[in-house]
């Protein structure tokens, strides 16, 4: 949930530093910090409550001049956001560390450690690991054998960083649970959290394994594994280009990534759709194999990609005919469960590091599931590299907190896999073809959508002072409805909750008043005519509809009733359609009440902390 970032070069790396902090900002942003050693041999720090900004306005007056460095932005866990708590954390005046991740046994080193006369002065669990180091140091005289005797105590998740100005040449890196990745350069290498935070130095990448702490050196990298072995680790290119860190024209990277959706929509169906039917071989080589057989799919992901795994439920059990449960990561992972024979295990992840979905995950493979597939958009990641079978979305980057363009691809991608399922089920070329045809129409609906912005944000006025908000769906739209609430409780702190329409007399409606804004997705559906009487029943309590709706839908405008018409859509691709006024509504909501709408308070992009 932190994000950490390291540079060893022949230049300063004071630059390189901020730049890569504010790229990972969205990993957390409650304080940020700097630790560079000097020509002087010299551990030389700067912390500072709040986002990198404050940091580097610090830093301005105060600059820290160095070839070798570490910083980190942060997301409290251990302890209150504060200069203190901030990292880099330090042990005695020549070792510093960031560290992204929970020490779980760190009340009982921290004891120890204190027994043997070192100091705390923060609340984090970080500072364990620091004055455990240096003890090792003390001893060894090494920092790489200190650092790698220091996390064979440790428990719990971690991406750490260490420097030591007795060892002004080199950092000490190492993974278990967490991300980290090297940037190789040209006579110089650095680490991040995250590629983005390093693309402005390099596109050349080597992906930690679990268990490998790395030496690295402006003119060399090696790494050992779990079991001590040396080992390599292959390089790969970024795809994406560099640019798709910067907000570019827009306010905000969430604006940006909402209208990137067209493109990246069709980005994600590209070699995997012909005109008429899926291409199975897309999905994988082995994917054939895997898919055969399937007689049952559990889907796993949090927040976001949870909303995508329920309306992939409907697709699934409509088109395929084989039934599928979704649960969300962090309940799958601790209780028992009865495992259908031949059921193939789907995790739906935008940063493939989501700490519940990969321990999920974990657990599945050991519980004699067919197969793992994973839905994800960050090449390289932890879910990425451990699952059997790999659907990538192309969303590129996403990095405004709240998920938008990664959901959308979510979907497209899973279209598609239920279709490939469904095929081997017995789904008619016929309809495959009429699915296929509505998927290659999903780009201009949702470009049609997004030329209805200025009327949204006119909408979006009516919701400003409101306190509460009820989003309403049916059937596939029930999940359009929960993913719509959770965008606008997310970035604008409106409480929002979502409802099966039919479920709104047997309770929520008592809720329903003037103050009460009432949002609902309405295609036209075979359950549209239902959803209207339950549109009545909002109406005939005063409450005031905002409903999204198709000309085929035939909902009428009226006192108490605002429509949005929104393009024809096929009822199977109309859940990756009627999604998009639903983020522009929560956008413009939260842009009215000047919220932080990139970094809502609290959040942070990728949870890889239980
Ligand atoms: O990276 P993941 O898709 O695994 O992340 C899961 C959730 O943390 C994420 O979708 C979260 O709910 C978003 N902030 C919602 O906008």
């Amino acid at each position: 949930m932190c994000g950490i970032v390291g540079a060893v070069s022949e230049r300063d790396v004071q630059g390189i530093l901020l730049e890569g902090l504010r790229r990972l900002e969205y990993r957390g942003y409650d304080s940020a910090g700097m630790a560079v050693i000097g020509g002087d041999h010299s551990v030389q720090r700067a912390r500072e409550v709040g986002k990198v900004a404050s940091l580097a306005a610090a830093m301005k007056t105060n600059p820290l001049a160095g070839h070798l460095g570490i910083a980190h932005t942060r997301w409290a866990t251990h302890g209150e956001p504060s200069q203190i708590n901030a990292h880099p954390h330090m042990s005695g005046d020549r070792l510093a560390i960031v560290h992204n991740g929970i020490i779980e046994n760190y009340q009982e080193l921290r004891e120890e450690l204190r027994g043997e006369g070192f100091e705390f002065t923060s609340q984090t669990d970080t500072e364990v690991v620091a004055h455990l180091i240096e003890k090792n140091y003390r001893s060894l005289g090494s920092l790489y054998d200190s650092v790698r005797a220091a996390i064979a105590r440790l428990r719990g998740a971690y991406a750490l960083a260490v420097v030591h100005a007795d060892e002004p040449d080199h950092l000490v890196v190492c993974r278990e649970g967490s991300p980290l990745v090297i940037g190789v350069g040209i006579g110089e290498n650095f680490i991040a959290s995250d590629q983005l935070a390093l693309l402005p130095v390099t596109d050349r990448f080597m992906f930690l394994e679990e268990g490998d702490i790395a030496d690295i050196r402006k003119d060399g990298i090696a790494i050992l594994d779990r079991e001590g072995q040396s080992v390599e680790r292959e390089i790969t290119r970024f795809e994406h280009g560099a640019d798709s860190a910067d907000k570019g024209e827009y306010r905000h990277f969430m604006l940006k990534e909402i209208y990137e959706q067209p493109r990246v929509i069709k980005a994600t169906m590209e070699g995997r759709v012909t005109n008429t039917r899926v291409l199975e071989q897309a999905l994988g080589t082995d994917a054939e194999n895997l898919l055969e057989n399937v007689r049952h799919v559990q889907i796993i992901a949090c927040g976001t990609s949870y909303h995508a795994g329920m309306v992939a439920r409907y697709w699934i059990e409509e088109l395929a005919g084989v039934p599928c449960s979704v649960e969300v990561a962090s309940e799958f992972r601790y209780r028992k469960h009865v495992i259908q024979q031949d059921t193939l295990f789907l995790c739906i992840s935008q940063s493939g590091e989501t700490a519940d979905t990969l321990a999920a995950l974990r657990q599945a493979k050991k519980a004699g599931f067919r197969a793992a597939l994973a839905i994800c958009n960050v090449p390289g990641s932890s879910l990425v590299r451990e699952s059997d079978l790999v659907i990538m979305t192309q969303a590129g980057p996403e990095i405004g907190v709240a998920s938008t363009k990664a959901f959308t691809t979510q979907l497209t991608a899973l279209l598609i896999f239920t279709l490939a399922l469904a095929r081997q089920n017995g789904l008619p070329e016929e309809q495959e073809a009429e699915i296929v045809k509505a998927i290659h129409l999903v780009p201009g609906q949702v470009s049609d959508v997004l030329a209805l912005d200025g009327e949204i944000a006119e909408m979006s006025k009516a919701f400003m002072d409101k306190h509460h908000s009820l989003f309403l769906g049916r059937g596939s739209q029930f999940p359009v409805a929960l993913e719509g609430a959770l965008k606008l409780k997310e970035i604008s702190y409106i409480h929002a909750e979502a409802y099966p329409a039919g479920e709104l007399k047997h309770g929520p409606l008592a809720l329903v008043d003037s103050e009460m804004p009432v949002v609902t997705v309405a295609p036209n559906n075979d359950l549209v005519e239902k959803l209207k009487s339950n549109l009545e029943e909002v109406r005939a309590r005063g409450g005031e509809l905002f409903v999204f709706a198709d000309k085929m839908a035939n909902v009428k405008p009226d006192e108490g009733i605002h429509v949005m018409q929104l393009p024809s859509v096929h009822p199977i691709t109309a859940p990756i359609v009627y999604t998009v006024p639903l983020q522009l509504l929560s956008y413009h909501v939260a842009v009215l009440k000047g919220t932080d709408v990139d970094q809502p308070r609290n959040l942070a992009k990728s949870v890889t902390v239980e």
